[in-house]
């Protein structure tokens, strides 16, 4: 076969073999994906241009992105964007990369905010990220005001991109802080976060192209158990919420029950409890401050 016959059907079949050998988790989509972003093209389009064949100058672009991807690098960094929420993050190696399992935070946040009322909201979003948070919930409650709070300078350049992108960045003030240190002055009807939680012991399971890729800033929580980031949180969101505001925390399974009773023990919450993500995972804490 020539050089000539290299297709974009032939090449999306050999790439997502060539993934799947390797282990790659959904080998046809990363191929797709990143076929689409070498040719610039939406991955939808793809499937009417099958026959299409493909200029070296793209194919030697889509080689360096297989090679990376199959290195482990993930795809959502290397075409720079990740779908949430049905919107598009621009996402960067500063970032962590949106996960599913936040999208319950989101829904669990919006099912307690009364969407509809034209009273004003003041909702904070603390590590922030990438934005997705913090310009979801700026998208679907309009008359809120966001406070979008990290750590990490870089993270809060892209959140402002994003802020831009979904024009939203008018209502969302973005703040550089440690947890809710420098958020003083506003007292807020949420607070929400999806903290670092993860252990440094457990470290050692999570995948590679986490492991190597992702901020450590982003993943690790605080303490033995990764807790203590969220423990900290906790006890700082009680004196910024109103009377009968919300927090909302996502967290993992090993940590739900523990964090649930740290919650309990604190008399100025009304209520607290899990949820489970669709996986059955308790993953969302909440609580209501007394009224
Ligand atoms: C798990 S990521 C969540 C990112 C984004 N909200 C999302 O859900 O995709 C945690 C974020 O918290 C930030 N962070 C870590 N420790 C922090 C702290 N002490 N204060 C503020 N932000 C922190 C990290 O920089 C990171 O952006």
């Amino acid at each position: 076969m020539t050089e000539q016959e290299w297709t974009i059907g032939r090449l999306l079949s050999w790439t997502a073999e060539f993934f799947g050998q390797k282990a790659i988790d959904n080998p046809r989509l990363a191929a797709e994906v990143l076929l689409a972003n070498a040719l610039q093209c939406q991955r939808i389009d793809l499937y009417t241009r099958f026959e299409e064949i493909v200029n070296e100058t793209v194919r030697t672009a889509f080689r360096g992105l297989v090679k990376r991807h199959s290195g482990g690098e993930p795809v959502a960094y290397l075409v720079g964007q990740r779908e949430f929420y049905s919107l598009a993050f621009t996402v960067n190696s500063h970032v962590l990369i949106p996960r599913p399992e936040t999208e319950h935070l989101v829904g669990e946040t919006l099912d307690r905010l009364p969407a509809k009322s034209t009273q004003p909201l003041q909702v904070c979003d603390v590590g922030t990220g990438s934005g997705a948070i913090a310009v979801c919930l700026a998208k679907y409650l309009p008359q809120a005001t966001i406070t979008a709070i990290d750590i990490c300078p870089e993270a809060l350049a892209v959140a402002l991109g994003n802020a831009e992108k979904h024009r939203v960045a008018d209502r969302i003030h973005f703040c550089e802080s440690d947890l809710l240190s420098q958020a003083n002055g506003v007292l807020f009807d949420a607070i929400v976060s999806n903290p670092p939680y993860i252990s440094e012991a457990e470290m050692a399971d999570v995948p590679d192209s986490v492991k190597k890729f992702e901020p450590h800033r982003a993943l690790v929580g605080a303490g033995t158990d990764g807790g203590q980031t969220t423990r900290n949180l906790i006890d700082q969101a009680l004196p910024r919420l109103k009377p009968g505001g919300w927090l909302l925390v996502e967290t993992s399974p090993m940590l739900a029950a523990t964090l649930k009773s740290y919650l309990e023990a604190q008399s100025q919450w009304k209520s607290s409890g899990v949820v489970k993500d669709t996986a059955g995972h308790p993953r969302v804490l909440w609580a209501q401050k007394q009224l």
